[in-house]
């Protein structure tokens, strides 16, 4: 990550910095596993990232961007049981390594640690940061629940997968950007501004994320390849896949979703995606909610704000293979 190397350098210190562990150790040691595993740290350089642009200093925006991280950590300890994921950054899930009564409860606890960096601002800003946290984080759960709903149905429409991706991923990356505008004083219309370039963004970004999951590299990944395809997930790349085996007539499709789960089935996705189209056809959505992204950029960039960083983190999220 050129450039950004110095904000992921000091997420990192400030994270192994959170001294989460207590009694019972069953319920606390897995937090300190799961944040030690890494990760891009994506939301939390965001946070900063916004905040340095409103003059607000990482010393400060760094409670903000501590409490989306811990959200984002919860949400994936949660997740990992309900997509029954095996690995995550390249390592045992929480839910693997110990149980998922485990996973529950620390995430939880991990839930509760994000509110616990918010209550360090004291002043005015709180009640708005708490309103936009709350707002987006029970859209995190909707959106959760659409994920799980769609894996029993039979197909769904691209604007419904484009609300289900909008709220379980996009709205957080929005939040993460927004708070560095709340917490500089800034006005409605460019704390909008700022929110609808991460919600654009971040469909772009989980987009990638489905294309990754199955085309992944898997040394690389650290996560399991193919795993949305095993769970039946109604991602994009699906989605395509059946509109275009539709219009050509090929019946590969059909054959597709008779198949038993496994790692043959993977591979017979792979390859179908690839020669009907569908991941092509991904990958150009993906650019186009990138080009969007970089549009509602520039309402900030005419209002005088400097926005390289952005640029060079949303260039580094549409090119990544992690
Ligand atoms: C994974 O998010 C969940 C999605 C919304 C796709 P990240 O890809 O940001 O996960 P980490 O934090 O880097 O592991
Ligand atoms: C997860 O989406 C979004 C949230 C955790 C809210 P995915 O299920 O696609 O994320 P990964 O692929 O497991 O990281
Ligand atoms: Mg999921
Ligand atoms: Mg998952
Ligand atoms: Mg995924």
């Amino acid at each position: 990550m050129t450039g950004l190397h110095q904000y992921t350098t000091y997420l990192e210190s400030q994270i192994s910095g959170l001294k989460l562990v207590d009694e019972p150790r069953n319920l606390f040691v897995p937090l300190d596993y799961f944040l030690s595993l890494g990760g891009k740290r994506l939301r939390p350089i965001l946070t900063v990232i916004s905040g340095e642009i409103f003059n607000i200093p990482k010393e400060e925006s760094i409670h903000a961007a501590l409490c989306i991280e811990l959200f984002h950590n919860f949400s994936l300890i949660h997740d990992d049981i309900m997509d029954e994921a095996p690995v995550r950054r390249g390592k045992p899930t929480v839910h693997t390594k110990w149980n998922s009564n485990v996973a529950l409860l620390s995430g939880d606890a991990m839930f509760i640690e994000g509110y616990k960096q918010l209550a360090n601002y004291s002043d005015h800003r709180l009640a708005l940061l708490l309103r936009r946290f709350n707002e987006t984080t029970i859209e995190v759960c909707q959106g959760q629940q659409l994920d799980m709903d769609f894996e029993k149905l039979e197909t769904v429409s691209e604007p419904e997968y484009i609300e289900m991706i909008r709220l379980k991923t996009s709205v957080l990356l929005g939040c993460a950007l927004e708070f560095g505008a709340i917490l500089g004083n800034r006005d409605e219309g460019i704390r909008r501004n700022i929110y609808q370039f991460g919600v654009s963004l971040g469909i772009a970004f989980q987009i990638q994320d489905d294309i990754l999951d199955l085309y992944g590299n898997p040394e690389i990944f650290g996560k399991q390849v193919g795993g949305d395809i095993l769970s039946n997930k109604k991602t994009l790349l699906f989605l395509k896949a059946k509109e275009l085996a539709k219009t050509h007539s090929d019946d590969r499709f059909t054959q597709l979703i008779q198949m038993h789960p496994d790692a043959q089935k993977v591979e017979y996705a792979q390859v179908l995606f690839e020669e009907i189209g569908a991941k092509k056809a991904a990958q150009d959505a993906m650019n186009d909610y990138y080009n969007q992204a970089m549009e509602n950029l520039k309402h900030l960039e005419a209002n005088g704000f400097r926005t390289e960083a952005l640029h060079a983190l949303a260039k580094f999220l549409i090119t990544r293979e992690l």
